[in-house]
């Protein structure tokens, strides 16, 4: 058995062949498509040519080997088929990283393998879908996005890599900056929307909280911009289905938040299942080579979605596993999860002359140059200490951070009679609906880490608050075992148990709350649906008691956008709660009951009608925009639906009112723009407004948007009182792409609009020269 020592020595001798000048590899990087190594640590570098000398092309393509945990590390020996090969190559030095191992006991007995029984004693790196929270569970990245609050969401994703990084892991596969525009697909909870402004702004704050200022530090893990690219635009919402779309969205939309994301300096990109135009993204060499590592010279590695080397045979693109591994080598994807076709097939394709060795070196470089960046080779059990595990994970500090996260990311879409808040003393509530008591759907999906049952429900957020009467009643229950069945079901009389007791309950009642919306489990990845309404037994269950009581409010917990129209058209307040995590009843009832005035705002449109889908805010003109003559039929439209959205982009009210006025512009030096508007409060509490900043570039080579965002700020405002916010639009808001991927500002008449949504506000024209 090689020994920690034996590596060590291993270590020492490759650095000792550096010095000597003895390097076989580093001629060969100049084909790699790294145009600059620039931002790189020397020194790093040098190790990491040093080591790679030292390596055989097998032990090369090993550490572009990922497997999924395959068995209890701290138990029995794996012994059968596919896990005893796994186990095997581990041992061979054949696998460069594991996922889906977690905790710092099972991941010292991994990592012991991999450092004191391969020839090289290389460590792994441990990655793990820490995509809102590890076990302390934040608000679902969607719900996040609405807060619009940068720090607060940098600090959610610092400390999920503090209590992640204190169970073993370094390597996040987050975060999605996936834009997309539509509400079918499952995993629009995992994204920031459908803006590419506010997505490239998240994904920066995303990136930075993930891995620090050092991410050698124990508290800090890499971060994995995904999916690449274009995965958020599945035809017809539906999960991994293909994405054909055009030069100009690709560049303008779908693009820019992966930019931003590399230039906040994400150590990984994840590839995607979909193809893109015709070309499987795994095995997309524009997409990986020309843009990511050509273009925006990243330097970090790029590792597949699960399988999806191995899925380019369904897609059509590949004949085989043989062909499939080729393709992705040279098209750039670094390294393999759990397709085990590099490590079957690669080394016979490079020997035939297909795949060039210096691909290789460079994909085992940059995989080897994050596992220096993370000091593994320093410690290979940095991460995995018990006792700090014991300290971290749970702490006050995290549970703080995503309390403070959850209140932030809740978004007041009504609030007629002044239902909210709610008085503390005094009054008869009944408290309606299934998700109410429920201790696991708030943790939403993607929460791998985290324990079910342990949200604080809505139910205990509100039994803190001791002044009221509180009755609970379930009311039929639209879920089992994860499945939403009144869809699914003909309608037996025997599911909607409870429904006169939830009446009941409610004549009785002062003011009604009803949980009602989605389960965790409807939304995610593989959960696209046709149907984006109320299930028929939540909406028939709201019907029935807004009819006994109408002073009901509305508490949504959903992971997508829902078509509500009964309810906006009906029910007097409804609070958009999402799927907010650990502290989820906590977060819920402050804003309830005023100790947290909202100020969340929509980061995706909320749709009328599923046939709207996709629906969003920047939308283009089209030739017939507006109806000629009340009645004509010809222009963009439809005959049974309005165009407009239930809610827009950008919308959320407070407890209080805000008021804008005085917007001013002026033209400064080099193409930039200042623009300035007041904010006053006109209620009666004290309140945030994200004020938000709109263009629209009126004529242009390629046709734009109606609006853009361009700009945002959070403001603190006290009743009476007013704020000036000033921004400035440079060239960097006022370009576009251009249909060949270039970067370009006209001149030409804008228009500009400020205001607290995409839908109003103050509007105002300036011109570039
Ligand atoms: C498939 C998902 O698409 C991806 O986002 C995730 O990181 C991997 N599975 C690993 O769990």
């Amino acid at each position: 058995m090689k020994t920690r020592l034996n590596y060590v020595w291993g270590y020492a001798l490759a650095v000792l062949f550096c010095a000597c000048g003895n390097t076989n590899d580093t001629g060969k990087s100049a084909d790699t498509n790294v145009k600059s190594q620039q931002g790189l640590n020397p020194d790093i570098e040098r190790k990491v040519d040093s080591l790679l000398s030292l390596m055989t092309l097998e032990e090369k393509i090993g550490q572009m080997n990922q497997y999924t945990g395959f068995w209890e590390v701290t138990g029995p020996t794996p012994s059968e088929g596919n896990q005893a090969l796994k186990y095997e190559h581990l041992k061979k030095g054949w696998v460069g990283s594991m996922l889906n191992v977690t905790g710092a006991k099972e991941v010292t007995a991994l990592q012991k393998i991999a450092v004191e029984e391969t020839r090289l004693g290389i460590p792994l790196i441990i990655g793990f879908d820490v995509v809102h929270g590890y076990k302390t569970v934040s608000p679902i990245p969607l719900a996040e996005a609405a807060s619009w609050d940068l720090e607060a969401i940098q600090r959610s994703a610092e400390v999920a890599a503090k209590e992640a990084a204190a169970s073993g892991i370094n390597w996040t596969f987050a975060p999605m900056v996936d834009i997309s525009r539509d509400a079918r697909w499952g995993r629009v909870m995992e994204g920031a929307g459908e803006d590419p402004f506010l997505g490239s702004k998240i994904a920066i704050a995303r990136v930075k909280g993930f891995q620090g200022d050092d991410l050698s530090a124990n508290s800090t893990i890499a971060a994995c911009a995904k999916h690449f690219a274009a995965y958020g635009f599945p035809e017809s919402g539906k999960d991994y289905n293909t994405a054909d779309l055009g030069t100009s969205t690709l560049y303008n939309v779908v693009l820019p938040p992966f930019k931003a994301a590399n230039e906040a300096g994400a150590r990984t990109f994840m590839n995607s299942f979909n193809e893109l135009n015709g070309i499987p993204a795994t095995g997309d060499a524009f997409l990986q080579r020309q843009i990511l590592k050509g273009d925006w010279n990243f330097n970090g590695f790029v590792v597949s979605d699960w399988g999806s080397i191995g899925e380019m045979i369904a897609h059509g693109y590949a004949k085989d596993g043989k062909e499939a591994a080729k393709i992705a080598a040279n098209a750039g994807s670094d390294m393999d999860m759990e397709s085990h076709l590099y490590v079957e097939h690669l080394s016979q394709v490079v020997k035939d002359g297909d795949v060039k060795e210096a691909y290789i070196d460079d994909a085992a470089r940059r995989i080897l140059r994050l596992k220096y960046e993370l000091g593994l080779f320093e410690d290979p059990y940095k991460y995995s200490n018990e006792t700090n595990e014991a300290n971290v994970v749970g702490s006050t500090e995290i549970q703080e951070a995503v309390l403070d996260m959850a209140k932030k990311s809740i978004v007041l879409l009504k609030n007629d009679k002044q239902l909210l808040p709610l008085k503390k003393e005094g009054l008869n509530i009944a408290i309606i609906g299934a998700l109410a008591n429920d201790k696991t759907s708030p943790l939403g999906n993607w929460r791998l880490g985290a324990k079910n049952g342990t949200a604080v429900s809505l139910l205990e957020g509100l039994q803190a608050y001791k002044g009221n009467t509180i009755t609970y009643v379930q009311g039929p229950n639209f879920v089992e075992n994860d499945i939403v069945f009144s869809r699914q079901l003909e309608f037996n009389i025997s599911n909607k148990k409870g429904l006169q007791e939830a009446v009941s309950a409610a004549k009785n009642a002062d003011v009604v709350l009803m949980a009602l919306g989605e389960h965790a489990m409807q939304t995610g990845e593989g959960r696209s649906q046709a149907n984006i309404e109320m299930d028929p037994l939540q909406q028939e269950l709201l019907e029935a008691v807004h009819k006994a009581n109408p002073n009901v409010v509305l508490v949504l917990s959903n992971g997508r956008p829902l078509a509500i129209n009964w309810a906006n058209e009906n029910i007097p307040a409804i609070l958009e709660t999402w799927h907010l995590g650990t502290q989820s009843g906590n977060a819920i009832a402050q804003v309830l009951y005023g100790d947290y005035n909202p100020s969340g705002k929509l980061p995706m449109t909320f749709p009328r009608n599923v046939g709207q889908v996709p629906i969003y805010y920047n939308h283009k003109s089209s030739g017939r925009p507006n109806e000629p003559s009340p009645g004509e039929v010809f222009w963009s439209h439809y005959t049974d639906e309005s165009n407009s959205p239930l809610y827009p982009f950008g919308y959320g009210l407070s407890y209080t009112s805000f008021e804008y006025s005085n917007l001013q512009v002026s033209n400064v030096e080099n193409n930039s723009v200042k623009v300035s508007g007041t904010v006053t409060n006109t209620g009666a509490y004290s309140g945030k407004e994200v004020v938000q900043l709109y263009i629209h570039d009126l004529f242009a080579s390629v046709t734009r948007p109606i609006k853009e965002l361009k700009g945002f700020e959070m403001i603190s405002i006290e009743p009476g009182t007013s704020q000036t916010v000033t921004f400035t639009l440079t060239e960097k808001e006022l370009g576009f792409y251009d249909n060949q991927g270039n970067y370009i500002v006209e001149p030409g008449d804008f228009k500009v609009f400020v205001g607290g949504s995409s839908a109003s506000g103050l509007e105002s024209e300036f011109t570039i020269n």
